[in-house]
């Protein structure tokens, strides 16, 4: 890590929310969940930006993805929400290479859309975000104590719709919504905090 990634500064740009770590990180058998950071954004942008990565994600992504896009994302959107407690953001980092990004997963408090996730097309289908989840979900209805998680996905994107129903999810609503590669059909899925307890046993 550069000295400015380590202070938080990358080129011009600083940091307020650099310093503080709102919430902790989480451990997995096999990640480190590690709070979104400034100078994440150098790892994260060219695990990001391709297409595998950006295709199933809301339209708001801009596609191709600016060159400095995640550092935009990161200080604009992600950070300031962190700081504000309505957003949780975290890094997945093997736990034997933890200064390497290999994915993102965040809790969001905004209605129809509690939970992201993306991770780097090397390390899809290793079970790897199914991992992840279990951490965050319990950060999510035991830390956070929110009764309802609810997440949208493209009917098209089975990886993550396999990820809900394994997890024990129920299909919620159905429409459709527009994602970085056009109008799709959408769906709702959502597990209850009583439906999660009861899975916990
Ligand atoms: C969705 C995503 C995060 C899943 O991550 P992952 O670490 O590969 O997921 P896992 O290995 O834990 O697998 C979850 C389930 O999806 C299945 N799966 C994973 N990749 C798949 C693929 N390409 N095609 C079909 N099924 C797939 C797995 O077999 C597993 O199903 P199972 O539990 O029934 O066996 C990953 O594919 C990704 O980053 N996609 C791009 C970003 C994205 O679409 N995010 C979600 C927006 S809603």
């Amino acid at each position: 890590m550069t000295n400015e990634a380590a202070t938080g500064t990358i080129g011009r740009y600083a940091s307020p929310w650099i310093a503080r770590m709102p919430f902790p990180s989480l451990h997995t058998p096999r990640l480190l969940l590690q709070p979104l950071q400034l100078a994440d954004a150098e790892q994260i942008q060219p695990l990001f930006a391709q297409w595998e990565v950006v295709r199933y994600l809301n339209a708001q992504v801009p596609w191709p993805c600016p060159a400095d896009g995640a550092l935009r994302y990161l200080r604009d959107v992600a950070l300031p929400a962190m700081a504000a407690g309505t957003e949780w953001h975290w890094t997945l980092r093997l736990l034997d290479e933890p200064e390497e990004v290999i994915g993102v997963v965040s809790l969001m408090d905004t209605p129809g859309n509690n939970r992201g996730f993306w991770i780097a097309p090397a390390w899809q289908r290793q079970g790897l975000m199914s991992e992840a989840c279990v951490a965050v979900n319990r950060y999510w209805f035991e830390v956070l104590q929110r009764p309802l998680m609810q997440v949208p996905k493209a009917v098209d994107n089975i990886a993550s719709q396999r990820l809900s129903m394994r997890e024990g999810m129920r299909l919620m609503e159905t429409g459709e919504s527009d994602y970085v590669c056009g109008r799709l059909p959408s769906q709702i899925w959502a597990l209850s905090r009583e439906e999660w307890l009861n899975r916990q046993t």
